[in-house]
């Protein structure tokens, strides 16, 4: 652990920390969204209350971390942790903290009975194939099938 993020801590989800995400989610995507937040973060909190977190930095929250373990999706039988939503306050990135988020919720998911944890990258997305290459994951051999419904 080096300096810089000796002061974070990683913790569970809880209720009251949707002004906080929502707050770091308008830094991101630039939208201010507290409906989607609310319904959002009550899902994770219903499926899987221990398993999404959040990471603070001296009190304050600056990133989170939504997944959850399901099995039987697209073939798949064996129990699968699911890495859904995350993010990090830009003004804190390269601080190890998305790598700590993760780290914690693959403890857990190893503790409940995952063998394999899974997430989906949009290649548009910048940084997000590199930050899951670096945490040791690999392109899989699910392809993501779309199509429009207009
Ligand atoms: C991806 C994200 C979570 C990374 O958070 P972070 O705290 O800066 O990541 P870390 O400091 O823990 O980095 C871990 C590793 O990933 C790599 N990495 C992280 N972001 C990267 C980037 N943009 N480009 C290349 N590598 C990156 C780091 O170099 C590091 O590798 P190392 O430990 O081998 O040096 C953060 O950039 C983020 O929140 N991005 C936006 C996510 C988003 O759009 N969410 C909404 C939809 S889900």
């Amino acid at each position: 652990m080096s300096d810089e993020t000796a002061e974070v801590r990683i913790r569970p989800l809880q209720d009251t920390d949707l002004g906080d995400i929502t707050g770091l989610d308008e830094k991101i995507a630039g939208e201010y969204r507290p409906d989607v937040w609310e319904l959002r973060l009550g899902y994770y909190m219903r499926r899987d209350p221990d398993a999404s977190l959040v990471a603070e930095l001296d009190g304050a929250v600056v990133g989170f971390m939504l997944g959850e373990v399901r099995s039987g999706e697209f073939g798949l039988e064996e129990p699968t942790g699911w890495i859904e939503v995350m993010g990090v306050d830009p003004e804190v990135r390269g601080r190890s903290i998305g790598r700590r988020l993760a780290a914690a919720m693959l403890d857990y998911f190893r503790a409940r009975g995952a063998t394999t944890v899974r997430t989906l990258v949009d290649r548009d997305m910048e940084g997000i194939a590199q930050f899951f290459t670096a945490l040791g994951f690999e392109p899989a051999g699910l392809t993501p099938f779309s199509k429009k419904l207009a």
